[in-house]
């Protein structure tokens, strides 16, 4: 049975609240921007996201300053890890000086930011300067014609690889690459994703095809197992299992025996990790969101604007993350078939 939200177990070093499966708030991921410059379409399709669609206005998204404030309340209840994602977080402007504020705060360990990369080349050092530690880039194929179709019709794929020798320059280590494979559509590119990065030092994760949100026509088909990819993989380079670097990590890690570096996989579909999930998502606009897949979040953009005191505001996360009992990933066919009309949070919306 789950601890009662009311009971504290004590961690090393840091008490904070549990929620009903006992789990700690750890990791914040704050999207800071809901528009993109791609149009990936198992995230963003474009018959749905066309010129005319609503995004949000720029008073609509939180400013800097309560992100910030709110970041800092988090990191009271626990968070040690903050995430900044999008959209693309790297269209929102002046990043940098939202990046060294969130730096500054008193216990939050480590930052990173998830960017599509394609303005990377232009913002590497700046980031870096700002106090950004490390990055993570999605690419989902060294391909040309894969990656324009993945990412909605774009030629970008030589900014991506310009803005991830940037990063590397600029010291933004260690740089992850994010890949979702498709099968059918990237999946015969993965050994030379990995091809491409062995050796270099750059972290290549496969991520496992997921049914956010409600527009992308997710099947199971669609999904490759990432057994698959490690036998696959392996067969050309044999692989070591690192397992994972600390507790709560989405990606399985494995070494190449050679001493080439390591690749990992983000297995969400095939071995749920939501035992583990102490993740919370803030989306731009202000609304808290305890799991990728939830159909509802607390606004707390209201409170902030009404004048809410930093206690009131604490009480609210605390009885946010007590009551928390996602687990999707462990039930999604259950919650699949029960979820009727109710539509899951997109993506782009709230970060990955
Ligand atoms: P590191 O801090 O570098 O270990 O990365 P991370 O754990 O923050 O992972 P990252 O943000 O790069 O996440 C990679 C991908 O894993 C995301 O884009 C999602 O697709 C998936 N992912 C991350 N967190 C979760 C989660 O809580 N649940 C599910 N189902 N997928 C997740
Ligand atoms: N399934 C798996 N990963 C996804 N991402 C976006 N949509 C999906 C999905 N449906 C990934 C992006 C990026 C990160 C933010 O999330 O490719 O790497
Ligand atoms: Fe943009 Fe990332 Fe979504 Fe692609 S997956 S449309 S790059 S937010
Ligand atoms: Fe966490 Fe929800 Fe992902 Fe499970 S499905 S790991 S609870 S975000």
């Amino acid at each position: 049975m789950p601890p009662s939200p009311d009971v504290v177990i004590p961690l090393p070093g840091s008490g904070g609240p549990r929620d009903r499966r006992g789990r700690p708030l750890r990791d914040l991921r704050i999207s800071v921007m809901d528009r993109c410059n791609f149009r990936c379409p198992y995230c963003m399709p474009r018959e749905t996201f066309h010129d005319r669609y609503r995004f949000l206005g720029s008073q609509e998204r939180l400013s800097f300053d309560e992100i910030v404030r709110l970041a800092r309340l988090f990191v009271r209840l626990g968070v040690r890890k903050l995430r900044l994602t999008g959209g693309e977080p790297l269209l929102r402007p002046a990043l940098p000086d939202l990046i060294g504020d969130l730096t500054a705060i008193e216990g939050v360990d480590d930052v990173a930011l998830t960017t599509n990369g394609v303005l990377l080349a232009k913002y590497a050092f700046e980031l870096r300067a700002a106090g950004l530690q490390r990055i993570t880039v999605s690419l989902d194929s060294p391909d040309p014609e894969v990656f324009r179709r993945m990412s909605g019709g774009f030629n970008g794929l030589e900014d991506v690889l310009s803005g991830i020798e940037h990063a590397c320059r600029a010291g933004l280590e260690p740089i992850k690459i994010n890949a979702v494979v498709q099968r059918g559509v990237n999946d015969h590119t993965v050994l030379d994703l990995v091809e491409r990065f062995r050796g270099t030092g750059v972290i290549v994760r496969f991520i496992e095809y997921m049914d956010v949100g409600s527009r992308n026509d997710w099947r199971p088909d669609l999904v490759v197992p990432s057994r698959e990819l490690l036998a696959r993989i392996g067969d050309r380079w044999p692989l070591q299992p690192l397992g994972r670097d600390y507790r709560g990590e989405v990606a399985e890690r494995y070494a190449f025996a050679d001493g080439a570096g390591e690749v990992g996989f983000i297995s969400s579909v095939t071995q749920p990790f939501c035992g583990d999930c102490s993740r919370a998502r803030l989306s731009s606009d202000g609304v808290l969101y305890t799991c990728l897949f939830a159909t509802h979040g607390t606004s707390l953009r209201d409170a902030l604007r009404s004048g809410a005191s930093d206690d009131h505001l604490l009480d609210i996360l605390r009885r946010v993350w007590v009551d928390r009992t996602d687990n999707y990933s462990e039930q999604r066919q259950a919650q699949r078939e029960s979820a009727g009309d109710a539509r899951k949070v997109e993506m782009f919306y709230i970060g990955g």
